[in-house]
């Protein structure tokens, strides 16, 4: 089959097709021939030696990806809930090794769901980490009805899914992007609209019971204010430092960092929202296979609206 190898950190370059031997499975895998896989952030920041990179660098060959959906090529004699024929979709092995670029991928049974008929692959290889982190984050903080919640990049992966969650909870939903992508964060259903570029955000200090921080540094720090006293901020993209924890002690505010983890229990809940209508993943661009270096360009731009997909 072929699959995307790694060759060390760096550049796209460094990402090279190569043709290797399918995988075997466990008893409790299932081996997926993949028709879509999602592009995230993570993906780009590993390949360039960060990101989880230090948890796989002792791995050869060294796979990226791990958002797929496909169709069960073959299952494991203890896999009770998919067989071969079905459509299925998930984050694999996440924080681990996914290996996801490839034709044919690995994933134990628990890490998936089957996908929805009323999506296409593409749609359902979107649903996944981006999708999984918003609603594993907002679970956390134990969002619900009639709080208010702030979220930030409401255009990018994760932010649009989280705006249609919280909306859905039955929250208040700011969200902030640029003036370029009003339009597209209003359709999420926002009550809010906040251009960051600007001064707007200050004017909601102490208003919100819930930041969601996909942005870091020193959106950090420009967001802890805005938290009520006894409210909580969740920032994925790295951890708090010394600073930001004081300034959040201060303010009263639980502010903490979170990690995505693979699961299928809440893949099926996800499954269930996105059959129903009331989560949509929007794919901004689908690639061929071949494209996955156009692809990370893309994330690596910083600038890219809903998911970027790769069509096997
Ligand atoms: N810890 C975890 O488990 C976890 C899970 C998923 C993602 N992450 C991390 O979370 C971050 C976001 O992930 P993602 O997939 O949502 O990224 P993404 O899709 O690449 O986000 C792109 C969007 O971010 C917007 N943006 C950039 N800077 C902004 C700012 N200062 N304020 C508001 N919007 C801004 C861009 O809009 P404009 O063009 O308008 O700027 C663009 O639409 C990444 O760092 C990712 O690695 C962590």
């Amino acid at each position: 089959m072929k699959a995307y190898i790694l060759n060390e950190p760096g550049d796209t370059t460094q990402l090279q097709i190569k043709e290797i031997a399918i995988p075997e499975i466990a008893g409790d895998e299932v081996l997926i021939r993949v028709k879509a896989i999602s592009i995230n952030p993570v993906d780009s920041k590993t390949r360039q030696g960060k990101g989880i990179y230090g948890r796989l660098k002792e791995e050869s060959p060294l796979i990226l990806g791990w958002d797929v959906a496909g169709i069960v090529e073959k299952a494991g004699a203890e896999v009770k809930d998919f067989k071969e024929g079905d459509e299925v979709f998930g984050m694999v092995n996440f924080p681990g090794h996914g290996k996801a670029y490839a034709e044919y991928v690995v994933a134990p049974a628990s890490h998936l769901a089957l996908k929805p008929q009323n999506i296409s692959f593409e749609e359902a290889a979107a649903a996944t980490l981006a999708l999984l982190t918003a609603y594993q984050v907002l679970k956390k903080a134990k969002v619900q009805s009639s709080q208010k919640v702030l979220v930030h990049a409401a255009a990018g992966g994760v932010g649009h899914f989280a705006v249609q969650l919280a909306k859905h909870w039955g929250t208040y939903v700011i969200g902030t992007g640029s003036e370029k992508n009003h339009d597209f964060i209003v359709g999420l259903g926002v009550d809010e609209f906040i251009d960051y570029h600007g001064d707007q955000l200050d004017t909601i200090v102490g208003h919100v019971d819930f930041a969601f921080d996909t942005i870091g540094a020193e959106n950090i720090i420009r967001s802890l204010p805005l938290v009520k006293r006894g409210g909580t901020l969740i920032s994925i993209p790295t951890g708090l430092n010394d600073e930001q924890k004081q300034k959040a002690t201060e303010l009263g505010v639980d502010a903490y960092f979170y990690l995505v983890e693979s699961s299928g229990e809440d893949m099926k809940e996800i499954a269930e929202l996105l059959s129903q209508g009331i989560v949509k993943a929007h794919v901004s661009k689908v690639l061929p296979f071949e494209q996955m270096a156009e692809a990370h360009q893309a994330i690596d731009s910083g600038r890219t609206v809903g998911k970027i997909i790769v069509s096997l």
